[in-house]
């Protein structure tokens, strides 16, 4: 990897005076340039010159003292030295040129920002950046933009052969003969227990899908939330970039979320046009509605604790409210699904009971185990399922779009899956994660010890348990577990036709 820079210190005067004191300076800035690198290593001051108020210079490095890193390390002794001695300040740094050479064994044709062309020859991918306004300039230095260019090139560069969605199973209950062996969707279709939404991905639920739905989320909170002291709480469902910024999802959900847009303004005289044609033609005017809107603000809930964040932002927490248990079960989650959309296993509308605690790392890990053994034993003695759990990829690291496991020992994502009679698959119905310090630390919440603060959350998906419980189960209520049977109660009558 190699740094070319051409950059210049722009100066609040002429410094012929100082002349001297910067040749003596540049002369020695070897140690500056080399300090950290391995012996022959690091940058070095190909050529300088002082024109009136304007130093140029040239570095050339390798990967050890990048040439950006490199001209920052000079700005501050060259400041010291011109200040003090000659009452001359630094107002500002300019780039005149910046190229980046990384090895390479192929070329790639991705568009990466602030880089205007990139060359493969001999091995090796010459970058050449945009440089000056609207380019590379002093902020992009300071802000880590080369480092972060240089990163997203490995990144594209990187064989990720092998290194896939990680799967590795924790435990598996005893089988269980199913007494079903059919499509549970189709069965509640038939049964009008639930019809197509107007949307893709989406259903309308009537009594009895609603009730079994509301059985198993009455389960969730008598037997575990409310025993382990989980306060209700009510997250917002449209997430803004802000969130995703600090969540992580910025990095890689853009695919699967339903953007989200506001009109460019709610004056009706500025909607009148569209209004008008509908009124004529009876179709939406898509591209006129285009115009009039603005850009995206953000998605529809995709994750569903990210803006629970929003409320700790910035805040210290007093130890002794510590773990903090809460969960939110206000509204809907949406993600756009590839073309695998499936009855009411993969949907692009779901509802989750979502579950959130907070604490140290002991508290974080113990409270997880707590609530695996709620689970295992609403799985294992209320809906007698053929189950089994599996230490997957971290949910935070998939929805980024990353793969393998995560860094920080004891965090990760448990995925529960649940055995699918008819197809012989294992449906996903619920995870259960430590998230580590990634939650406190985006969005800014700190533990009045000042130990680091871990987080956990866990997703009910109330289709999933339905699709598992009833692939299993089968649709009459007669045949279900006689636990399940008393928590559920009398199953409401459907809505009848003619
Ligand atoms: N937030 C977690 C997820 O989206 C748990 O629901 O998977
Ligand atoms: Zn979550």
């Amino acid at each position: 990897m190699k740094f070319h820079l051409e950059a210049s210190f722009r100066l609040s005067g002429d410094a012929s005076c100082a002349l001297p004191d910067l040749a003596d300076l540049f002369q020695g800035s070897a140690d500056i340039l080399q300090k950290g690198a391995p012996v022959g290593h690091g940058a070095r001051l190909a050529d300088w010159r002082l024109e009136e108020n304007q130093i140029f210079l040239v570095l050339d490095s390798d990967k050890y003292v990048r040439a950006h890193d490199a001209l920052l390390r000079l700005r501050r002794p060259l400041a010291q030295m011109l200040g003090k001695k000659h009452r001359i300040g630094v107002r500002g740094i300019e780039v005149t040129r910046f190229e980046i050479e990384v090895e390479s064994n192929r070329e790639i044709s991705h568009k990466i920002p602030y880089v205007n062309k990139i060359d493969f020859e001999d091995g090796k991918l010459r970058l050449l950046l945009d440089v000056g306004p609207g380019g590379i300039g002093e902020a992009e230095l300071d802000g880590r933009i080369p480092d972060r260019i240089v990163s997203l090139l490995e990144e594209k560069l990187a064989d990720y052969g092998g290194k896939g969605e990680h799967w590795e199973l924790l435990w598996e209950s005893p089988r269980r003969m199913p007494i079903f062996d059919s499509d549970p969707t189709e069965e509640m279709v038939k049964l009008g227990w639930i019809k197509h939404g107007s949307s893709r991905g989406q259903w309308i639920h009537g009594p009895e899908s609603t009730h079994l739905f509301r059985t198993f989320e009455r389960i969730v909170l008598e037997d575990m939330l409310e025993p382990l002291g989980y306060r209700e709480m009510i997250f917002p469902k449209l997430d803004t970039w802000d969130v995703w910024k600090k969540s992580g999802h910025a990095l890689g959900v853009y695919p699967e979320i339903y953007f989200v847009c506001p009109p460019k303004t709610r004056d009706p005289a500025f909607w009148e046009e569209v209004m008008d044609h509908y009124k004529v033609t009876h179709e939406i005017p898509l591209e006129l509605v285009k115009e009039k809107i603005d850009y995206p603000i953000g998605g529809m809930c995709y994750a569903q604790c990210p803006t629970f964040w929003g409320f700790l932002q910035g805040m210290t927490l007093p130890s002794n409210d510590l773990p903090i248990k809460v969960f939110d079960r206000s509204g809907t989650s949406h993600r756009y699904e590839s073309g695998g959309i499936h009855g009411i296993e993969r949907v692009d509308e779901f509802h989750r009971v979502e579950i959130v605690w907070l604490g140290t790392r002991d508290q974080v890990l113990e409270e997880g185990e707590r609530l695996k053994e709620g689970y295992r034993r609403i799985f294992e003695e209320v809906l007698e399922l053929q189950w089994r759990m599996a230490w997957v990829t971290p949910w935070f690291m998939a929805q980024e779009g990353k793969a393998g496991l995560s860094e920080m020992a004891g965090a990760g994502t448990v995925d529960y899956e649940a055995l699918l009679p008819y197809n012989g698959n294992w449906i996903e119905f619920q995870n259960l994660s430590v998230n580590g310090e990634k939650y406190p630390k985006g969005f800014t919440v700190k533990s009045q010890s000042g130990e680091p603060l871990w987080s956990g959350c866990s997703g009910v998906g109330l289709e999933r348990w339905a699709s598992a419980f009833l692939s299993q189960k089968g649709l009459d209520p007669d045949g279900w577990p006689e636990a399940f049977r008393k928590r559920l109660g009398k199953m409401p009558s459907g809505i009848r036709f003619l």
